[in-house]
């Protein structure tokens, strides 16, 4: 830390440094360093003094039966996620891009379990009239439109020592980007705004054995002080992703204390709010559509098989960059799977735009879909189709050689009940051929 108490503290891993500079060592990002100011009253000579804590032996620790007691979200999905349900006293990050619909499901959330809805983005009445739009029971919610943490931790406290006012079963803070400390010097979003304020919920959900939802806002170029900030403070992380214009939303948990993160849950929206997405209704695929272009696939998410279908456009370019506009899939895997298919299938994508996406505006992630994501390329330059029966699954290597992927007896049986087959293909190249 410099003299004068500031530190700079990376956005997008939270590696502090004391000096400014363009690049994060720690994870690569650039520009993405923010001053965060210190309040220390310390002066010159003071002694600081520190509570002595005990060395404990593990074996005399008593276990309170808060991990293995766990509440019922009454959302299946949900539950899944965490782990069979919520652990009282723990905090959750639920993080995604505005306009996803984090507010939408921890509405849902208070609407089944009860709870108090901490606004600060939205008024009361804004919130009323959601929850009546999404045919919840307005007795369910406790309101408290502030964006003061300060108030939200008075409220708490004032409810542990109060026997009239029952501590409410979650508290959703919506979001952390909008609350402020009254003794941060910084405005409301800033790095070491959004960090006091986890800090001063999670300390309070741990005293007081309260059940913390933070609401955090991640945008695509991660510019404002974002969620990855947060989650080392936090025991459980929860990503809500999908296309904002698709209709499917998956919820994964990237870190989680009291369970795996291996559990994905997918939801619906619709007009009424988002709708869980179950067993045999894990088709993406959009019947109808003229099929050049198009490629199926079965992603495993969570351990989940889904038919998914992937969906190419090349067409000549006549920008000296060509476009890579890529929805659905990571940017860096869309690219590296293009250049395969420029180098091995010999396509000049070089002069070629080339637009990807996931059909029903899932975001994926798993490398199973390198081979349809190529396949499709292919389709679409080619101007041909493959059967309505063809599907692609496999990991491509730089070298255009397929590698087998996880789970893939489960991805041919989800093959096999939505009436298809897995291809057999053991090169790129011999795409040509199917
Ligand atoms: P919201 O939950 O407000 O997003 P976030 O809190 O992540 O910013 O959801 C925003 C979008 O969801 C909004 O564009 C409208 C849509 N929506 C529905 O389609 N159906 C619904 O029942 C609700 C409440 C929202
Ligand atoms: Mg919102």
């Amino acid at each position: 830390m410099s003299k004068n108490g500031t530190v700079f503290v990376c956005s997008s891993c939270g590696n502090e440094f004391s000096k400014w500079q363009g690049q994060c060592f720690g994870c690569g990002e650039w520009n993405s360093l923010k001053e965060v100011k210190r309040l220390l009253k310390k002066k010159k000579g003071d002694r600081i003094r520190v509570a002595k804590t005990e060395v404990v032996e593990l074996s005399k620790v008593k276990k309170s039966n808060n991990c293995s007691k766990r509440i019922s979200s009454k959302i299946g999905e949900f539950d899944n996620v965490l782990g069979k349900g919520i652990v009282p006293g723990s905090v959750v990050l639920f993080a995604g891009e505005p306009g996803i619909g984090k507010s939408t499901l921890l509405t849902q959330l208070v609407g089944k379990i009860g709870g108090l809805y901490v606004g600060g983005e939205e008024s009361a009445e804004q919130i009323r009239i959601r929850v009546d739009r999404l045919g919840l029971k307005a007795e369910k919610f406790e309101v408290l439109p502030t964006n003061r943490v300060e108030e939200v931790v008075d409220e708490l406290e004032s409810r542990a020592l109060n026997l009239e006012k029952k501590m409410p079963g979650v508290v959703v803070v919506d979001s952390i980007q909008v609350m402020n400390a009254a003794d941060v010097v910084s405005g409301a979003g800033s790095v070491s705004q959004i960090r006091e304020c986890t800090f001063r919920l999670v300390e309070a959900a741990k005293r007081l054995g309260v059940t913390v939802f933070v609401v955090g806002h991640v945008t695509k170029g991660g510019d404002i002080a974002g969620p990855k900030l947060l989650e080392h403070m936090v025991d459980v992380v929860l990503y809500f992703e999908g296309e904002k214009n698709g209709d499917f939303r998956i919820l994964r948990a990237v870190k989680n204390r009291f369970g795996s993160t291996d559990e994905v849950g997918i939801f619906k929206m619709t007009d009424k709010g988002l709708l869980e997405v179950r067993g045999e209704e894990l088709n993406f695929v959009e019947e109808g559509e003229s099929k050049i272009g198009s490629a199926l696939t079965v992603v495993l998410e969570g351990g989940r098989a889904m038919m998914v279908e992937i969906q190419a456009l090349v067409t000549e370019s006549f920008s000296p960059v060509p476009k890579r506009i890529f929805s659905g899939i990571p940017y860096a895997r869309g690219q590296l799977l293009t250049a395969v298919a420029q180098k091995v299938l010999s396509i000049p994508l070089y002069k070629y735009d080339v637009y990807l996406s996931v059909a029903g505006g899932l975001k994926i992630q798993d490398t199973g879909a390198d081979l349809a994501v190529i396949a499709a390329l292919w389709s679409s330059y080619k101007n041909r189709s493959y059967s309505d029966k063809a599907v692609f699954v496999g990991e491509v290597s730089l070298l255009g050689g397929v590698r087998k992927v996880r789970g893939l007896e489960k991805r041919e049986k989800e093959s096999k009940i939505l009436g298809r087959s897995l291809l057999k293909i053991n090169k790129v190249g011999e795409i040509r051929n199917s």
